[in-house]
């Protein structure tokens, strides 16, 4: 299926995400937005994906502090990550591990469909985390 995406206005064929990229920096404090809804982040690093889900500020629960696969086991148990309640993902410090493309299953391609039947979809943004060199 051939995918149109919007860039900058114009209506270009190009890729399979609306990609940002961020430069974090080793052990500092980042800050991801992906818009106000987002309750759950995924991230795939090393070719696995992991999720990341807002909770209460005093819920410690596995799947809020801890990046887990599809059924909620376990990946990367670091705390260094929080999902909050107004869509932000902070990792308070940054690691190589934490490479990777990043996004939220709340926000996911949007098929559109135009009144002479036709579809397009647009994907779900992501954003390219990588270590500033
Ligand atoms: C969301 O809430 C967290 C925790 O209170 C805060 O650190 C962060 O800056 C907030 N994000 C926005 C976009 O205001």
């Amino acid at each position: 299926m051939i995918k149109y995406f919007p860039i900058f206005g114009a209506l270009v064929v190009i890729s399979l995400a609306s990609v940002a990229i961020l430069q974090a920096e080793l052990n500092q404090f980042t800050q991801l937005e992906l818009g106000t809804e987002v309750r759950t982040w995924g991230r795939t690093v090393g070719g696995k994906k992991e999720y990341l889900k807002a909770c209460a500020d005093n819920d410690n629960s596995n799947k809020c502090i801890h990046w887990s696969d599809e059924k909620g086991n376990v990946i990367s148990s670091t705390s260094r990550s929080r999902v909050f309640n107004n869509g932000s993902l902070i990792i308070y410090s940054f690691q190589k591990a934490d490479v990777g493309g990043y996004f939220s299953p709340d926000e996911r391609e949007r098929v559109v469909e135009n009144s002479d039947g036709t579809k397009w979809a647009v994907a779900g943004p992501e954003i390219s985390v990588v270590l500033k060199e």
